[in-house]
């Protein structure tokens, strides 16, 4: 095969997802895994139900319409009409895409040319850098530091060039819990409007936000044209394996995504976009019953890690805890959490992989807590022997 690398130069040490390694180091040494972001219980049985019936009655089993069934379109209008206050035209105005991931991947391919620059929050979620190179484009890190993790306004003011093109956003942010304020989402919709950018904003934990509220960046003033919104239904629903997300934007931009998107999977996950329609329109209760619960866990968690030495930035939303490891006398996370299914029988996530600023997520360490409370309670306990 000659000397060229198989893998793409845009790909170059990518290899495997930090969350695979740490997922097969778990169940090696059969420790609690609270690496990855996956609940340890399903959603709602009558959601469960409703997928089931689909396949049974055949709805969905052959490939649905490419934007996504008319049903989960609708819907999802109706969730960003009834929870955010913005009213989307459900044929024009949504895309139902193969999760979050796949929306990211295809608003990036579609709307860079080679060479753009991308500013992100970093640490950023892991699929931003793959698809920011994927589409040829540079991505520009705005860095988020301990101990509050709020964005830097003046910098992110002194990162736009004239070759920047977008805004990449999460807020709630996966890994450090942050929550986008009013004034802080104000001032960056100010800095999109003034040098005419778009702005992506990830939004898969909107429904997880335990002070505060989200408030969503394409209501505000000029914001509408420029903002393809992002969410899904794994997080929220707690059936992270259907993979079915969407995308809100104006019509041309959704026609952008789309064009990327068809390319992409085409379409998927017919049976489960029913389930989802179903499962956008549950009352109140169900979205507020699903935060209080990961609110006492929240708590559970943070607290036994305080108590086991750790430094504890308490999240504001999503459902990860970021951790210093310096006061139990340790530097380097990646190290620790290799270390740490041995030690105790846990496993987290060193939050340095998500930034390019290593030194700046180097005693940084990640841990979810969107498992059972007996789980968190033996987790608390393990970890208490550090
Ligand atoms: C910030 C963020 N975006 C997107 C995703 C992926 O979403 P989905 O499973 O819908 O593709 C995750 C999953 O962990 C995430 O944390």
């Amino acid at each position: 095969m000659g000397t060229r690398p198989l893998l793409n130069r845009r790909l170059a040490g990518m290899g495997t997802t930090i969350f695979a390694e740490m997922s097969a180091l778990a169940t090696a040494t059969g420790s609690i895994n609270l690496g990855q972001g996956f609940p340890d219980t399903d959603g709602p049985a009558s959601v469960a139900r409703a997928a089931a019936d689909a396949v049974l009655a055949g709805r969905g089993n052959q490939y649905p319409p490419g934007p996504g069934i008319p049903e989960l379109r609708q819907a999802v209008a109706e969730h960003q009409q009834r929870f955010r206050g913005i009213a989307y035209d459900p044929d024009t105005e949504v895309l139902v895409t193969a999760g979050a991931t796949e929306a990211i991947a295809a608003a990036l391919l579609a709307l860079l040319e080679p060479g753009d620059e991308v500013i992100a929050l970093e640490p950023f979620y892991d699929s931003y850098a793959a698809c920011i190179a994927m589409a040829g484009a540079v991505r520009v890190p705005l860095t988020l530091r301990a101990p509050d993790f709020r964005p830097d306004l003046d910098r992110l003011r002194s990162l736009v060039t004239p070759r920047t093109r977008l805004l990449l956003l999460n807020s709630p942010h996966n890994p450090t819990g942050l929550v986008l304020s009013p004034a802080e989402l104000a001032a960056i919709a100010a800095i999109a409007v003034e040098h005419d950018l778009l702005v992506v904003t990830d939004e898969v934990y909107e429904h997880l936000v335990f002070s505060g509220a989200h408030h969503p960046i394409a209501a505000l003033p000029g914001m509408r044209e420029r903002t393809v919104s992002i969410s899904s239904a794994g997080k929220t629903f707690s059936f992270t394996g259907w993979k079915v997300g969407w995308v809100t934007a104006s019509a041309p931009l959704v026609a952008a995504v789309r064009t990327a998107k068809q390319y992409l999977t085409y379409v998927s996950a017919g049976p489960f976009q029913y389930a989802v329609a179903d499962a956008l329109r549950l009352p109140d209760d169900y979205f507020d019953d699903f935060r209080a619960d990961l609110l006492r866990k929240r708590d559970l968690l943070a607290d036994g890690l305080s108590a086991a030495g750790f430094r504890v930035f308490r999240p504001e939303g999503t459902y990860f805890i970021t951790t210093d490891i310096t006061p139990l006398g340790e530097k380097d996370g990646i190290e620790f959490c290799r270390a740490l299914p041995a030690r105790c029988g846990v496993v987290a996530i060193p939050n340095a992989v998500f930034y390019d600023d290593t030194e700046a997520g180097r005693p940084l360490v990640r841990f979810t807590f969107c498992k059972q409370i007996e789980v968190l309670e033996e987790a608390v306990t393990r970890l208490g022997r550090l």
